[in-house]
C-alpha cells in the first residue's frame, strides 16, 4: 500500500498489520490492526505525527519517501510513548539529524527510557503550544492517561484534523476511512473496552476538552479514519459516561455442565424478557469480545466451578480483567458448582474485592443443579430484571 493523500499536504505514511493476532500479549487481533503515521507538509517544515511498530520502519519510510526524504522532516510528534507508535523513532532519528521529537514532559522522560533519546534531540510541548509549519500549524493538547500517563493530542489547525493517537482508535487493518467499514462502530466499542474504559474519567475529561474545537477529520493511530467524526464522539460519550443498555454479559466456564446448564437457564429466563444477553465460554471466548461486552451491560455473570480449592482459573483470569477494565456494570451475579467443597463463589468474590460491583446474589451447586436450584434461578433472573429494567442509579 502507498502513502495516501487525506488533504492537501497530508498523508497517511503508516502500515497494515494484517496478520498481527495479538496486542500486548494479551488482546487478540482477529483482524490484525494498523499503526497509522502521518506526514504534514507545510512551505516551510515538515512533521510526521506518530511513527509505526518496530519492524516496519523500512515500509515507513518508502511511503515518507513518495513524499519527502526521511532527512526533510523537522519534527517527529510523538503523541503516545507505546512502542506501536514509537517504535521507529530510533531508526528515523539515526537517519535525521536535525528532526526534533515532540512530546510531553512525561513523553520525553518515556522515550529517553525506552531508547536513550538525548535531551538535545527532544522538544517539550506543553498543553496549547503550536508549531508552525508554514501554512499549517499543529497545536499539542495534554490528554494524559489514555492509556499512558504521556498521551496528549496533535490538532492541525487549519485542516481541523485531530490526531488522537489510540484514542477513537480500532484494532482491524482493513478500510482507510469510517464509511469504508460499516460496522466499524463495533470494532471501536471493543478497543474502548479493551484499552480506554479502565480510563474512562480521564476521556471525559478530554472529550470535554474537544468540546469548541472544530474538528471536520479525526486522524487516529488505529483503524480507519474518521471523515464524519461525530459519531465516534457520541459513541466516547456515551461509553466514557458508563451509559449502560438492558443487558447482561454471562462469562463462564463448565467442566462435567453443571454451569453450562445454570447458564442456558439464565440467559434463556432474561432472554424472554427482552434482555440483550451475551454469554461467554471462557474455554474459546474472546476477551476482546468479553470487553466490547463489558462497555454497556448492565450486570455482569460469572459462572464457575470450583476446581484445586477455588474457582477454576479461567473464571479466575475472567474476574480479575472485569476488575481491571472498571466497566460501569454496578451489580454482579455468581453461578458455581462442586462435587464436595464449594469455593468457586468466595474465591471469585475475593478477586472482586475493592470493584464496587455489587453482589446481586449467587448460587453454588453441587454436583448439577436440581430442581430447587431452577427455582432459585428463577428467583435470580428475577432480581436481575429488577436491575436490568429499572437502570443504573
Ligand atoms: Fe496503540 Fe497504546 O498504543
Amino acid at each position: 500500500m502507498k502513502a495516501v493523500k487525506i488533504v492537501k499536504d497530508v498523508y497517511w505514511v503508516g502500515v497494515k498489520d494484517w496478520s498481527k493476532r495479538i496486542f500486548d500479549a494479551l488482546i487478540p487481533l482477529p483482524e490484525g490492526t494498523s499503526y497509522n503515521a502521518y506526514l504534514v507538509v507545510g512551505s516551510e517544515k515538515t512533521a510526521l505525527i506518530d511513527t509505526v511498530a518496530p519492524g516496519f520502519e523500512e515500509e515507513l519510510e518508502e511511503k515518507i519517501g513518495e513524499i519527502k526524504g526521511i532527512e526533510d522532516i523537522d519534527y517527529i510528534v510523538m503523541n503516545h510513548a507505546e512502542p506501536d507508535h514509537s517504535g521507529a523513532i530510533p531508526y528515523l532519528l539515526e537517519r535525521n539529524e536535525k528532526a526534533f521529537l515532540i512530546a510531553t514532559e512525561k513523553g520525553a522522560d518515556m522515550v529517553k527510557a525506552y531508547y536513550n533519546v538525548p535531551d538535545g534531540r527532544i522538544m517539550v510541548v506543553r498543553d496549547g503550544d503550536e508549531i508552525p509549519l508554514g501554512g499549517k500549524t499543529l497545536r499539542f493538547m495534554e490528554a494524559p492517561w489514555l492509556h499512558w500517563p504521556e498521551t496528549m493530542f496533535t490538532y492541525l489547525i487549519e485542516d481541523k484534523i485531530l490526531f488522537p493517537c489510540d484514542f477513537f482508535g480500532a484494532h482491524l487493518a482493513g478500510g482507510f476511512y469510517d464509511d469504508d467499514v460499516p460496522d466499524l462502530l463495533t470494532y471501536a466499542q471493543r478497543y474502548f473496552g479493551e484499552i480506554m474504559m479502565p480510563f474512562s474519567t480521564m476521556a471525559r475529561k478530554a472529550l470535554h476538552k474537544l468540546e469548541g474545537l472544530e474538528i471536520e477529520i479525526i486522524a487516529p493511530s488505529h483503524g480507519p479514519i474518521y471523515r464524519n467524526p461525530g459519531k465516534i464522539i457520541e459513541a466516547y460519550k456515551k461509553w466514557s459516561g458508563g451509559e449502560t443498555r438492558e443487558k447482561v454479559i454471562i462469562a463462564y466456564v463448565s467442566m462435567w455442565g453443571a454451569n453450562e446448564r445454570m447458564v442456558r437457564e439464565l440467559a434463556a429466563l432474561l432472554t424472554a424478557e427482552g434482555v440483550d444477553v451475551k454469554v461467554h465460554n471462557l474455554v474459546n471466548a474472546d476477551i476482546g469480545e468479553v470487553a466490547k461486552d463489558l462497555v454497556d451491560s448492565r450486570v455482569i455473570v460469572l459462572g464457575a466451578p470450583t476446581v484445586l480449592g477455588g474457582a477454576h482459573p479461567l473464571a479466575i483470569y475472567a474476574a480479575y480483567l472485569v476488575k481491571a477494565l472498571r466497566p460501569p456494570a454496578k451489580y454482579a451475579v455468581i453461578l458455581g458448582s462442586y462435587g464436595w467443597h464449594g469455593r468457586s463463589r468466595d474465591s471469585l468474590l475475593e478477586v472482586l474485592k475493592g470493584s464496587n460491583m455489587e453482589l446481586l446474589g449467587s448460587l453454588e451447586v453441587r454436583a448439577r443443579p436440581k430442581k430447587e436450584d431452577y427455582e432459585k434461578l428463577r428467583q435470580l433472573a428475577s432480581i436481575i430484571m429488577e436491575k436490568v429494567k429499572g437502570g443504573v442509579e
